[in-house]
């Protein structure tokens, strides 16, 4: 498995959630990661929290923004992985009752996003390095009623990367396809009913319990360190599909 000491990694959700996590071992790896999202208050609180020694900067950028997307690879510079786990919560209405500009929205943040991400990166993305993108057990396990949406974005990031796994080779395009995690997501669904919620989901699953993002980010960092993955979907889920 290649090292991951030195390289420089760009994690556009890293200010929160499983991107937080996915950046904090990457640090822990040697890497040097700039972490992206909206709010620069946020990056920069982040930024304290991650044990960087100096490894770690933060860029402030949309990703549903190609304006931003552009500048964001522009102050980056040359770098060898880029992990996408940006995200916001999805529609969840009946589908009778959608909010269509809230459904676009969420399209053009989570789909449009991701492949504005990726037609950037590929100017400045090194030799030998990678794109790993995050799906979801929504795909698999539709939250019923509402789930149509993003179960249909989050199963087409599979697709996604196996089409441009073959586009863009040697470059390697995977996907990570987490079940729950327990991230600042889940309070802005449920708020205080977030324990009960994991304490019922907990009971159900193989692994007993709901993951942290420190359990999902070594799923990332497999894929961004194993030169022969790409194309690939890992699901990393506590055995929620089988349940
Ligand atoms: N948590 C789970 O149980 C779970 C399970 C399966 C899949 N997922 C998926 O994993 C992804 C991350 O979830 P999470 O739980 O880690 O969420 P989170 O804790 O809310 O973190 C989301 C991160 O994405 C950034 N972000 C959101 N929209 C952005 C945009 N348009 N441009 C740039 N950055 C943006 C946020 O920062 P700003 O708000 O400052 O932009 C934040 O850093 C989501 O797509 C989610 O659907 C989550």
């Amino acid at each position: 498995m290649a090292t991951l000491t030195g390289k420089k990694i760009i994690v556009v959700g890293g200010s929160s959630g499983i991107g937080f996590g996915v950046a904090a071992a990457a640090l822990e790896s040697g890497a040097e990661v700039a972490i992206v999202g909206r709010s620069a208050d946020k990056l920069k609180a982040a930024e304290k929290r991650l044990a960087g020694a100096g490894r770690v900067k933060s860029i402030a950028a949309d990703m549903a923004n190609e304006e931003d997307v552009a500048r964001l690879f522009k102050d980056a510079g040359a770098f060898d992985h880029l992990v996408a786990t940006a995200g916001t919560p999805p529609p969840n209405y009946p589908i009778g009752e959608a909010d269509m500009d809230f459904v676009r929205q969420f399209v053009d943040s989570k789909l449009i996003g991701a492949v504005m991400l990726a037609k950037h990166a590929v100017r400045t993305l090194k030799k030998g390095g990678s794109m790993t993108f995050t799906s979801g057990i929504n795909k698999d396990r539709p939250p019923v009623p509402g789930g149509s949406v993003v179960s249909a974005i989050a199963g087409s990031f599979t697709y996604f990367a196996r089409a441009l796994a073959l586009e863009l080779a040697p470059t390697r395009v995977n996907i990570v396809s987490p079940g729950w995690v327990d991230t600042e997501m889940w309070d802005e669904i449920v708020g205080e009913a977030k324990a009960g919620y994991f304490d019922q989901m907990g009971a159900r699953l193989p692994a007993g319990r709901v993951a942290t993002p420190a359990d999902v980010a070594p799923a990332y960092l497999y894929l961004m360190q194993n030169d022969f993955m790409t194309g690939e979907t890992i699901h990393i889920d506590g055995g929620q599909r089988l349940v």
